[in-house]
């Protein structure tokens, strides 16, 4: 694919963007094959998030992701963007034990991993570390509605916010999340007039994933979207490929030319 060479992608850009009232595109890669498709796709962000653990290390959840498998794989990506913005998750707990101890995990993803912004879940309870990483230099995206970091709290995968003290807390959150510096806002499976309502409150992107159609931008897992998982995806996802059928297609034919002595040839 020959494309354009375009304008490195900023976290101010992000901000502009939502001024002109453009949309944001993110999606996830873990490492550097699949982030240079995407940044030569024109993709905005690329996020390294902890879906590593579900997608790429074969774990249940997020939970057992290490902030050096973040390292690792944000490394990874690191060697295959050029233009888009590079996000990296900050795994389970490494943002929670004190702000100290969040800036120092923080900095290693941008040092070692060559991030340029960490993604953050959570509300106001880890406001304290994001104000103390914006304020050293490194770029915060917030992270809030199904967070799952928390799954063993929140019960389980399903629509957060929709009693109306939980879209209070939602909407509190949003704001001291503001309030301590963060440059965008993941909103996952949240009501759609809820992150619409969001969207309209924060003078910072919001970007959507089961959110419905009114965020800022939107996120996916990009295996997700190109058919690639062995489960069926979250049904908000919509699949534009089924690149794991296509590919065990692929691996089958060469199976059988193998076994039939058709390859290779003489
Ligand atoms: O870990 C991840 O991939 C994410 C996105 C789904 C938003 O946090």
């Amino acid at each position: 694919m020959v494309t354009k060479p375009r304008p490195k992608v900023r976290t101010r850009t992000l901000i502009q963007r939502k001024r002109k009232g453009e949309r944001i595109t993110m999606l996830t890669a873990y490492d550097a094959l699949w982030s240079s498709m995407l940044d030569e796709a024109g993709i905005d962000v690329v996020l390294v998030g902890d879906s590593l653990g579900n997608v790429i290390l074969g774990h249940r959840d997020t939970i057992p992701v290490t902030l050096d498998d973040m390292v690792h794989h944000t490394a990874a990506a690191r060697r295959g963007v050029e233009s888009a913005l590079l996000v990296a998750d900050m795994p389970f707990i490494t943002a929670r034990l004190s702000p100290d101890e969040a800036l120092r995990n923080a900095a290693r993803l941008v040092q070692e991993g060559g991030a340029e912004a960490v993604k953050i879940e959570g509300g106001r309870e880890v406001c304290p570390a994001i104000a103390h990483i914006v304020e050293s230099g490194i770029p915060v995206c917030g992270h809030l509605g199904l967070v799952p970091q928390s799954i063993h709290q929140l019960g389980g995968y399903r629509v957060q916010g929709r009693e109306s003290d939980a879209a209070e807390r939602m909407r509190a959150d949003a704001d001291a999340l503001v309030e301590a510096g963060v440059f965008a806002i993941v909103l996952e499976l949240i009501p759609a007039d809820l992150a619409g309502e969001i969207t309209k409150r924060v003078p910072v992107p919001t970007i959507g994933i089961g959110a419905g159609p009114d965020c800022d931008g939107q996120v996916l897992v990009s295996h997700d979207l190109l058919g690639l998982g062995r489960d069926k995806p979250p049904s908000f996802v919509k699949e534009y490929a089924h690149l794991r059928q296509d590919a065990q297609r692929a691996v089958q034919a060469w199976l059988r030319d193998v076994l039939k002595g058709k390859f290779p040839e003489r």
